[in-house]
């Protein structure tokens, strides 16, 4: 066989490799694809890989908010991992709202094994849809749901509808202030290869800004810096 065919084939192998070992480390972001297996995987890599975002991001918030109370709605809640985090650091009830039974029935394990069944309330559910009445919540947080919801701003409206009278809604992606430049590079190239495409999301404050508009919210502020893409909402 000639040497460069010998090299052809070599390469590929190596490129096979290479791909197999992007994947492997990839986080899985098919949430509709999930079953209990896969959701188990997808949280404990949430745990391994961006552990330092949500600590960074909760601690922002309560520096920025006070240690907050009363009703907290989680949307896109995931397996819980943020919203655990959150509830150590203040004294809100948490209803963690999450489409996915799959997803759903791991964060409901997370939140039993946490001990914090009386402070953090597991709801299947749907964002474009939320299954609260008006003026239900003090504050709303949802932390990388945003690029999956194919109808923004019915999402924005439920939010709004959602929110207390001096509520606040804190909207979008991203990693917190307090992550280091090492971390932030780290989990920004994780998730951009995880989420590939749909990554786009948090770097669209144009884009965030229009679909709220169209919401009929007036009343908020687009943050987009190292912390990540957010929208503050006040209502
Ligand atoms: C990247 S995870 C973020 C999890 C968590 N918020 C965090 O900060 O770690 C996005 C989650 O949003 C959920 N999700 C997507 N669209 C949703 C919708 N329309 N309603 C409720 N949850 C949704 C997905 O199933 C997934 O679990």
């Amino acid at each position: 066989m000639p040497e460069g065919r010998k090299t052809g084939t070599g390469s590929r192998i190596l490129q096979k490799r290479r791909i197999k070992t992007v994947s492997e480390e990839n986080v899985p972001a098919d949430y509709t694809e999930m079953d209990f297996l896969e959701a188990k995987r997808f949280d404990k890599k949430v745990k391994e890989n961006f552990m330092p975002a949500v600590v960074s991001t909760v601690k922002q918030i309560i520096e920025d908010y006070g240690v907050l109370e009363g009703v907290c709605v989680d949307v896109g809640c995931g397996t819980a991992v943020f919203a655990i985090e959150l509830c150590r650091h203040s004294k809100l009830k948490i209803y963690a709202l999450e489409k996915e039974k799959a997803i759903y029935e791991v964060a409901r394990m997370n939140i039993e094994k946490e001990r914090l069944t009386d402070k953090i309330i597991p709801v299947l559910g749907n964002a474009h849809e939320l299954p609260f009445e008006n003026e239900f919540a003090n504050f709303l947080i949802s932390r990388g749901s945003y690029h999956c919801w194919e109808d923004k701003v019915r999402v924005f409206k439920e939010i709004y509808r959602v929110l207390k009278k001096g509520g606040i809604g804190f909207v979008g992606g991203g990693f917190g202030r307090y992550v280091t430049e090492e971390e932030l590079n780290r989990m920004k190239s994780l998730r951009d290869h995880s989420l590939k495409e749909d990554a786009k999301a948090y770097s669209s404050p144009d884009k965030l800004r229009e679909v709220i508009y169209k919401a009929n919210i007036s009343n908020f502020h687009i943050v987009h810096d190292k912390a990540g893409l957010w929208a503050e909402i006040k209502k």
